[in-house]
């Protein structure tokens, strides 16, 4: 046996004695096919139920249930003290008003891989899960957002489904959400205001059939991913106001110069652009502050310094350190001789 193994194995063995619980539920996971070993003849906790027969439920992590790659085609009771329900890669097909009457402490419910259609999501399934702060639905056969979810939730995962329309009401007062996945679903309707969603901070729309950008964008929100859409154009001052946004991801759609007003992309603390894959042809003005700026794959024709630097000396210049341009209409030549003052922290220029 190797030192590695060994040092694995004692300390499969030495943590769950250190720790009253593990401070992470997915490192638990990791590590719980070993304990059961060690532990799986202590007493059962059987406070709020008994844990079913095609679950686990380690006693010494009494909280948390395990029923994920079971082949199960229902949801399993589920004992009241349950907090982390792991039911994941199975072949799951409803979630009647029954389903989680008991479950009235979850905090995780994670459902991914299974095969939910949106008809056999009753509407009042979610009614008493009323701390639940993430829910993972991804990998399923859902044709919309499920109603009535619990408004405590932080991170909700739709992302490859067949949603085809997202509506205010699903989403509305949801003030604690801060991660929503919706990419690679069918949406085409977006139109909804996303401005109530207070705390979002990640917004994955990416692989959809949008033509327009959501109305308004959530205030906190870090990190917005839309690439691989059918979007040609952006309203005015699109991306103004979002104090916090540092990464824009927006290839492989229809984007042109025309569809893009002047100054869209010029908002300070902006760290990365992505508009690789468009029909741009020009360089889009950028703020100084912005550090990776992906173009590769348009029809540009000509190096704008101007897009990076308005004014040129030597206490203004641009902080871009990668910059792709292979794919376009340029060559080393039409790169003007003043750029190495204004691009002179980038590492990577690739034309
Ligand atoms: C809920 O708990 C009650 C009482 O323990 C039990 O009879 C019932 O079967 C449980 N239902 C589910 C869906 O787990
Ligand atoms: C879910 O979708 C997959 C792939 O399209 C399909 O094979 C499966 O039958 C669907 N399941 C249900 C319950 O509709
Ligand atoms: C949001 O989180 C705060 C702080 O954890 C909590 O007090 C509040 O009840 C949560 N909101 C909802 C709608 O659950
Ligand atoms: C970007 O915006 C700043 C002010 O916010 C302005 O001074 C600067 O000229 C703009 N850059 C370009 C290239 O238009
Ligand atoms: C940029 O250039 C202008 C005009 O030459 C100057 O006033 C300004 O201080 C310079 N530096 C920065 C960081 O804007």
């Amino acid at each position: 046996m190797s030192t590695r193994l060994e040092i694995v194995l004692l300390l499969s063995i030495l943590l769950p004695l250190c720790l009253s619980r593990p401070p992470d539920p997915l490192g638990w996971l990791f590590h719980r096919h070993r304990q059961e070993q060690y532990f799986g003849s202590l007493h059962a906790d059987t406070r709020g139920g008994t844990c079913p027969d095609e679950c686990d439920c380690p006693p010494s992590f009494p909280i948390a249930m395990y029923c994920d790659g079971r082949g199960l085609t229902a949801m399993p009771s589920i004992p009241s003290r349950i907090k982390y329900l792991y039911l994941q890669n199975n072949a799951i097909t409803s979630l009647p008003d029954s389903a989680l009457v008991n479950a009235t402490n979850l905090v995780w419910l994670l459902l991914h891989h299974n095969q939910l259609t949106s008809d056999a999501i009753d509407q009042k399934v979610f009614l008493k899960t009323d701390g639940l702060e993430r829910l993972y639905l991804q990998h399923n056969n859902l044709t919309s957002i499920p109603p009535n979810l619990p408004r405590s939730l932080r991170d909700l995962r739709v992302n490859h489904n067949m949603i085809e329309k997202v509506t205010p009401a699903e989403l509305d007062g949801m003030d604690n959400l801060t991660i929503l996945h919706l990419q690679d679903n069918a949406i085409t309707d977006m139109t909804t205001s996303l401005k109530t969603l207070k705390s979002l901070t990640l917004l994955d729309i990416s692989g959809n059939k949008l033509t327009k950008v959501p109305d308004a964008l959530p205030e906190q929100l870090h990190q917005f991913y839309l690439e691989s859409n059918s979007i040609n154009s952006l309203p005015v001052g699109f991306l103004g106001g979002l104090a916090q946004l540092q990464y824009v991801r927006m290839a492989h759609n229809q984007l042109t110069d025309k569809g893009i007003p002047p100054n869209t992309f010029n908002v300070t603390g902006l760290v990365e652009l992505d508009l690789s894959y468009n029909k741009l042809e020009r360089i889009p003005s950028v703020s100084t502050t912005l550090q990776h700026l992906y173009l590769q794959a348009n029809q540009i024709k000509e190096f704008t310094l101007g897009s990076f630097c308005a004014i040129v000396d030597v206490t203004n210049f641009s902080k871009l350190r990668t910059l792709r341009l292979e794919g376009n209409e340029l060559s080393m030549q039409d790169i003007p001789s003043e750029s190495a003052l204004c691009l002179r922290q980038a590492f990577s220029i690739q034309i």
